[in-house]
């Protein structure tokens, strides 16, 4: 993890956030190579599931929401942790996780509150901080940010930032069945922030208080002879895959049906082998009609489906895929970080990932600043109108084609002698380190098939 850490700051990809003010715990900055990494992670998901999926419609609904929707969810009663304060060292746990991380043979989540008392007492579980035995009583701790809305500091104009992006989605569900006039089955995608008072974030970009979500909401006939539930594991799966992280690292793992959400009666969540072991990359839930029903109860507004055939009126049913950007983010650098020896003795740093997710797809470099940057400067100018590019005239070319491989840039372009005797152009392989000869007229589509998700 250090190590990622490190790249990560040193290449630009993430920073801690409000760093000069000494940081703000748990707070990230994407940065310039982070901030492409990010998109092409949203992009290639859009584009599977939205772009070329044929029962799948977008949507970019309010952080901001009204706050009836958080008592018909359940979040203000349901979306809670178990908290903890040692009376020594005034030290705050989330008792879960202490109790996990005193004995990792004890899976403590989602336990009630007296059967956490009572194992702290029978393990005789100390304070993972000063080692005292004298806590508070447990609490249950709403993860919801609360704010207020407008000029007037009241609590009864409070709202919450959204802890989830699929309640926007529950309720658009009407507006964007008409709109669209799609089918039953169908589904709504969805990426954006979200926010969870989260007690105990950590392990780098893996638990924040702040992240990005790609939720989707997949609508249903109840009691449909389709298994959609298995059917999105799989897709989900594959897309994983697709983008270059290998079965090796990745699991499905069910929820026991005594540990499942409120909303659900079955959940798997694919699991990732992170540098600290499996765990929760994306989550898979079955959240039946509980939603829509609970929206229509508290609205009063009628939100079933009509069959246009059959005109039969039903509450649809829903398979939620639902993942988190950061976690996915960190995934694939974790699995794309390479210390690879050389025939030469020497070491290089490669990132490899898949081409479309790379910041940078092409980089511009002249052999020779002086003689070749008019003409590197020109073509990258052209390169650039399709494809995020970089220029580097520093260095020997060998130290900047490592510098390429290290923040994962699947093509080098060297501008040299024989491109302005000849017109053309040699391309470096970032894997095989390989170079193919190309005319202008070929570059933009040799690079396009070469980054193609
Ligand atoms: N709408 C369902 C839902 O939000 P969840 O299992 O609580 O379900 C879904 O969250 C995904 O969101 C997780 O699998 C994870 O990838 C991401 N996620 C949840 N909490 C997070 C946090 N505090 N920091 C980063 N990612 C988080």
């Amino acid at each position: 993890m250090d190590t990622l850490i490190n790249y990560s700051k040193k290449y630009g990809f993430v920073f801690q956030g409000s760093a000069i003010y000494g940081g703000l715990a748990n707070t990230w900055d994407y940065g310039p190579l982070g901030v492409e990494l990010k998109k092409n992670l949203k992009d290639t998901w859009w584009k599977r599931f939205v772009q070329e999926h044929p029962r799948v419609v977008g949507l970019d609904s309010s952080i901001l929401l009204n706050p009836k929707t958080w008592e018909a969810s359940g979040h203000f009663d349901q979306f809670n942790d178990p908290l903890i304060d040692c009376k020594s060292c005034k030290s705050r746990f989330r008792v879960d996780k202490m109790i996990e991380g005193h004995d990792a043979s004890i899976d403590a989540d989602g336990m009630d509150v007296a059967a956490l008392e009572k194992i702290i007492k029978e393990k005789h579980i100390p304070c993972p901080s000063c080692g005292a035995h004298e806590f508070t009583p447990i609490r249950r701790f709403n993860l919801m940010f609360e704010t207020s809305q407008g000029v007037v500091d009241d609590s009864k104009d409070s709202i919450y930032l959204r802890p989830e992006t699929a309640q926007g989605i529950f309720l658009d569900f009407k507006d964007v069945q008409r709109a669209t006039r799609m089918k039953v089955p169908f589904g709504i995608a969805q990426i954006g922030k979200s926010f969870r008072n989260e007690i105990t974030p950590g392990n780098f970009i893996f638990r924040t208080r702040e992240f990005e979500q790609m939720e989707l909401e997949f609508f249903y006939k109840p009691k449909a002879t389709k298994n959609w539930f298995d059917i999105w594991k799989h897709a989900s799966m594959q897309y994983l895959y697709d983008i270059g992280l290998p079965e090796a690292s990745l699991r499905f793992k069910d929820h026991p049906k005594e540990k499942l959400s409120h909303y659900s009666d079955a959940t798997t969540d694919i699991e990732f082998k992170f540098p600290w072991g499996y765990d929760e990359m994306w989550g898979i839930a079955s959240r039946r009609d509980f939603d829509i029903r609970q929206h229509q109860k508290h609205s009063g507004e009628k939100l079933h489906y009509q069959d246009p055939v059959t005109n039969e009126k039903y509450i649809p049913y829903v398979i939620e895929p639902s993942l988190g950007v950061e976690r996915l983010f960190l995934a694939v650098l974790a699995n794309a970080y390479e210390e690879e020896a050389l025939e030469d003795g020497q070491t290089r740093t490669v990132l490899k990932i898949h081409p479309a997710l790379a910041p940078y797809k092409v980089a511009v470099l002249p052999l020779i600043k002086k003689r070749h940057r008019e003409e590197a400067k020109r073509v990258q100018v052209k390169l650039a109108k399709h494809f995020m590019t970089t220029y580097d005239e520093s260095a020997q070319i060998g130290r900047r084609y490592r510098r390429q491989d290290a923040i994962g840039t699947p093509l080098a372009l060297t501008i040299d002698d024989t491109t302005l005797e000849e017109g053309t152009y040699t391309l470096r392989n970032r894997d095989t380190m390989e170079q193919v000869t190309l005319k202008e007229e070929a570059l933009i589509d040799y690079i396009e098939n070469s980054i193609n998700f």
